[in-house]
């Protein structure tokens, strides 16, 4: 550098624009030297064909794509202040290193302003890139394990007496949820979608698998349609028979049909005391026993068949 400012301004200047200016590529074979074991285990990583977009990197799916060009860092033999070290990188640029390519996909969940990246979970704390234990997706963990580590409270959920076997392997949180966020829904608009996944037609994604309940039905509970399953469900699990929000089937029908006067209807709905309803015989406590159809029938507009 002195050395530089004393042959005049313009080496001045060529020497501060290669110390300041951008560092180059200097393509993934110049790493194997300090990291051997990274590069040897590369080979088998979906990122290995991965397109490096920079017109100048010397090869594609290159180390460089993530980390950035490295010259300097090879240089100086080591560090993280000269190229892309997620290790001490905040998670926002994380989030922009890895959507660079990952925009597509990702960017239908909405990822910026899902839960995760608003709680500053960025993809390096699900993923691993280069240790990941898991056949598929690079995830840092088991996904049961991984989702539980931070969401213990879900785990209890998913032990209650009646659930659905997540715990037993048989199905997984990415079956309902999209940890990456979620498209706003068309059920439940005024609620947050809790990052629920879709099923075809953004429908909610209990109906991949409860394809009965999907309708479309000659008459529609609009309890079901509207609000969506979990208003009588708990999807997780429950303490009562088919996860019921409630141990009693009537308590629940009754948030809605509140039976005082008007049974759900305008004016003339049924009032609770009445004959047909009467909420003091236990007979019409049980209000699927008559209403067979709860979740929408093609025969009656009362579900009563
Ligand atoms: C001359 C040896 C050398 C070469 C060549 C080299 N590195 Fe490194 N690298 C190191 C050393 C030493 C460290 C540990 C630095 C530290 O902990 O401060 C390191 C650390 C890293 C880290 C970790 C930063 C973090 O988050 O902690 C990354 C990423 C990295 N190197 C990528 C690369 C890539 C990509 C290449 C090839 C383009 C490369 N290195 C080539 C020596 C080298
Ligand atoms: C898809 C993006 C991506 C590519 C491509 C990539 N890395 Fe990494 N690298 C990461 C991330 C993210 C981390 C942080 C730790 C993790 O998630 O595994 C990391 C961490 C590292 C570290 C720190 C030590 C460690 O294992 O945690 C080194 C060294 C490193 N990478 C070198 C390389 C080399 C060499 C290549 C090319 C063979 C490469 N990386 C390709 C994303 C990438
Ligand atoms: C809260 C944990 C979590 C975070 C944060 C996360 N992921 Fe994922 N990711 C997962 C899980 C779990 C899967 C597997 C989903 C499945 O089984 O269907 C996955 C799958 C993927 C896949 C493959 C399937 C697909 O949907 O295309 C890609 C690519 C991916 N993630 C990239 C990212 C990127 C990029 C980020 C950061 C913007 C990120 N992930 C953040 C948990 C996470
Ligand atoms: C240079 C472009 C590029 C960057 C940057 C990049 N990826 Fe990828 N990623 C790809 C390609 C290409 C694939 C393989 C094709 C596919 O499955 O979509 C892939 C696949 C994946 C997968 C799916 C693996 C599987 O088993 O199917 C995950 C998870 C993933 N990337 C996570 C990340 C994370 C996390 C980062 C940031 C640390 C990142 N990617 C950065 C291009 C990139
Ligand atoms: C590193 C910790 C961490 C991991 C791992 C993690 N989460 Fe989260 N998750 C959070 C935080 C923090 C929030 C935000 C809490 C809040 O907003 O109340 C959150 C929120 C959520 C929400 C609620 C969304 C909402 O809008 O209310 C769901 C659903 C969720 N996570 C599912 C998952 C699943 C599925 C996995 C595994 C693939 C997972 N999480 C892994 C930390 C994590
Ligand atoms: C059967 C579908 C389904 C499965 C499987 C599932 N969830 Fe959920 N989860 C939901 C629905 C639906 C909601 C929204 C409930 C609501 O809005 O009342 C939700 C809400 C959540 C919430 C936010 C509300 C709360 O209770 O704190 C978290 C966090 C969450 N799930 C995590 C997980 C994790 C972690 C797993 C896997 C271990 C998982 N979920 C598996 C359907 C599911
Ligand atoms: C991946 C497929 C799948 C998805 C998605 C799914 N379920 Fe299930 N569900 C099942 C299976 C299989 C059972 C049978 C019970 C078991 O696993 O032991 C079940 C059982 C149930 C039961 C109890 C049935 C009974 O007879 O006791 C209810 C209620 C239920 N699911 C509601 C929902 C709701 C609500 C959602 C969405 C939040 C949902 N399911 C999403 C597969 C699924
Ligand atoms: C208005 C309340 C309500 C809503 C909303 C609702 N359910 Fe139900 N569901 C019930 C009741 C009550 C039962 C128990 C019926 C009985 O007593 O046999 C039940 C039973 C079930 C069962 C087990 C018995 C069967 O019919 O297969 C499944 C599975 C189920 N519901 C799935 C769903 C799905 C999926 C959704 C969303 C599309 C949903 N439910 C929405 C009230 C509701
Ligand atoms: C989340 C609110 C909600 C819950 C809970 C609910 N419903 Fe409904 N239900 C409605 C709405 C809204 C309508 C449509 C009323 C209308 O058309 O005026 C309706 C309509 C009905 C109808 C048709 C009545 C008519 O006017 O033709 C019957 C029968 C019915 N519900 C029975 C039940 C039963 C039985 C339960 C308990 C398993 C239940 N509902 C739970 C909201 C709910
Ligand atoms: C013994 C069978 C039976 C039971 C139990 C029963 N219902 Fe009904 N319900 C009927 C019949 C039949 C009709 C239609 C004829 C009528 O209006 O009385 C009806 C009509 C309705 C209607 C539509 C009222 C209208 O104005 O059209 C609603 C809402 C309703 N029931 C809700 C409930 C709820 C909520 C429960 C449980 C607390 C329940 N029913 C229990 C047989 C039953």
């Amino acid at each position: 550098m002195t050395r530089a400012r004393r042959l005049g301004p313009l080496v001045f200047w060529l020497a501060a624009a290669t110390a300041t200016g951008a560092p180059t590529y200097v393509g993934s074979a110049t790493c194997r030297r300090c990291h051997p074991d990274v590069v040897m285990s590369f080979s088998r990583n979906p990122h290995y064909k991965a397109q490096v977009e920079h017109p100048d990197a010397r090869d594609q799916g290159g180390c460089e794509s993530c980390h950035g060009p490295a010259s300097e860092h090879v240089a100086a033999g080591g560090g993280k202040s000269n190229l892309a070290a997620f290790s001490v990188m905040p998670s926002r640029q994380v989030l922009d290193a890895c959507l660079r390519c990952h925009s597509n996909s990702l960017g239908r969940a909405s990822v910026r302003g899902s839960s995760h990246s608003l709680a500053q979970i960025a993809c390096n704390q699900c993923h691993s890139v280069h240790k990941s234990p898991v056949q598929k997706f690079l995830l840092a963990r088991e996904q049961r394990d991984l989702c539980y580590g931070c969401h213990q409270t879900v785990k209890a959920q998913f032990s209650m007496p009646f659930k659905h076997r997540v715990n037993e392997g048989f199905m997984s949180c990415a079956d309902c949820h999209n940890p990456h966020g979620a498209a706003a829904p068309v059920w439940r608009m005024g609620a947050r979608p809790r990052m629920t996944g879709v099923a075809l037609q953004n429908e909610e994604p209990c109906l991949k698998c409860h394809t009965d309940k999907r309708g479309p039905f000659a008459f529609e509970h609009s309890g079901v349609r509207v609000d969506g399953c979990e208003t009588c469900h708990s999807p997780h699990g429950s303490a009562h028979p088919r996860l019921l929000r409630r141990p009693a089937v009537f308590t629940l029908c009754l948030e809605c049909h509140s039976g005082a006067g008007n049974f759900g209807r305008q004016g003339d709905g049924i009032n609770m005391t009445s004959v047909t309803h009467s909420m003091t015989d236990p007979k019409f406590q049980n209000c699927t026993a008559c209403h067979t159809r709860i979740h929408g029938s093609n025969a009656d507009e009362r579900f009563l068949r």
